[in-house]
């Protein structure tokens, strides 16, 4: 693959028009289809006005904007990318309708080009099936938006030729990107490892132990998250996020430690989806925002220490199963999410057994599974060993 590669992209919704921009400003030329004519001149009007701004901020040259829109050109059917290196798939989430249409795009390109999708939470081993050499199909997981957040999770189906992975890994390099090889398995490395900062925060506001905005601003102050989870799940909107919530639920055969909240579901039958709806966990009626409480340091650090805890127990527990290497995690949780730290580095300031007493303290008080601690942060915390020296 090179900078001449041709790149298919389908589904010219917020991830494939942010794909093919970046596909694009890498100098390939790039076909864009979707279902919905309309989406692609949407999407490359959109493009013609974000490039106009670069070129006004200074950050492009009027020559270069234009050069990077031309080459990307409308496709009208699944055989206008015939001559394509490399499909990407950004189309609705659904596993019936992702396996008709990879079906139909291996029809139409080269056998030796690769196919990509960039689905967050179906199986890439069961998309993979429906093709007939699965083994040059793979998963390349952006982040929205997929033009400014770098991490990209390479993930590889079980029929997977590791050579593509190991091209597609490079690719991404020369795109910019931060690839990280995970696992296929629910959530791939972020979409996993984030989910106690949502639900372990909804836990604490459920008990009554602190309100929305106290939770917000002990994670922001005390634990130097730039947002705190109910204000981004307001902004990620809470029908999505759920969503996510869910489906990583059940995809672990109802793991309680995913176990999605009365709370949140409650937000989402009221159509409070967040600053998309003016409304969710808070009121979006004037510019000024929310208001900013000023909290205890004591309780902030109780909030920061129990989140942080299950976030780590969930990122050891990542490293345990063999999903991605703890450098990898760590490196996915920055670039992917804006973590201010990498969760095992975090872990190491103070030590697998200060967070191993922090979960059995939990466990011991809920009886719950859901604070059950992996059996690496035993380890590490038993040996005195290092979480992120962990391969
Ligand atoms: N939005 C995110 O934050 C995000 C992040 C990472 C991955 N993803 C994944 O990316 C994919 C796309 O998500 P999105 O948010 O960009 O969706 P979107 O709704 O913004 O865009 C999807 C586009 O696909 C088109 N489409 C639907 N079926 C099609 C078909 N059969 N052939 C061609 N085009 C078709 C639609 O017309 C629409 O324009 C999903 O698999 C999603 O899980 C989304």
């Amino acid at each position: 693959m090179t900078s001449k590669s041709t790149i298919g992209v389908i589904g010219a919704g917020t991830m494939g028009s942010g794909i093919a921009q970046v596909a694009a400003a890498a100098g390939h030329p790039v076909r864009l289809l979707d279902t919905r004519p309309e989406a692609v001149d949407k999407a490359l009007a959109s493009l013609e006005k974000t490039l106009q701004r670069l070129v006004e901020k200074g950050t492009l040259k009027d020559d270069a904007a234009r050069a990077l829109r031309d080459r990307i050109t409308p496709a009208r059917v699944v055989e206008d990318l015939a001559g394509c290196d490399l499909v990407i798939e950004a189309i609705i989430e659904d596993l019936g309708v992702k396996k008709a249409l990879f079906q139909k795009v291996e029809a139409a390109v080269p056998v030796d080009a690769l196919l990509a999708t960039n689905t967050s939470s179906l199986s890439v081993t069961a998309i993979a099936a429906a093709c007939a050499r699965p083994e040059r199909f793979l998963c390349l997981h952006f982040f929205n938006p997929a033009p400014l957040l770098p991490l990209v999770e390479v993930v590889p189906g079980l029929a997977t030729d590791m050579a593509h992975i190991t091209a597609a890994a490079d690719l991404m390099r020369a795109w910019g990107k931060t690839p990280v090889v995970c696992k296929d398995t629910p959530g791939f490395i972020v979409n996993r490892v984030a989910r106690p900062f949502y639900g372990e925060s909804i836990r604490i506001y459920e008990e009554g132990l602190a309100d929305m905005p106290v939770i917000d601003e002990a994670l922001r102050s005390a634990g130097g998250f730039r947002m705190g989870p109910f204000e981004l799940m307001d902004l990620i909107g809470n029908d999505i996020n759920f969503t996510v919530t869910r489906t990583v639920w059940e995809a672990f055969f109802y793991d309680p430690r995913y176990k999605p909240s009365f709370t949140q579901q409650r937000q989402v039958e009221s159509g409070r989806l967040g600053r998309k709806t003016g409304r969710g966990y808070y009121t979006y009626a004037d510019a000024a925002g929310v208001a900013k409480p000023t909290v205890e340091p004591a309780i902030a650090e109780q909030i920061v220490e129990r989140v942080l805890a299950m976030l780590i127990n969930e990122a050891a527990d990542a490293v345990f199963w063999g999903v991605a290497s703890a450098a990898d995690i760590d490196l996915a949780m920055t670039k992917g999410v804006n973590y201010p730290k990498g969760l095992l580095a975090w872990a190491d300031e103070r030590g697998a057994a200060h967070w191993l007493q922090v979960l059995e303290a939990l466990q011991h008080a809920y009886g719950e599974d859901r604070y059950r601690p992996s059996p690496l942060l035993r380890r590490a915390a038993e040996q005195g060993t290092s979480l992120y020296g962990r391969r």
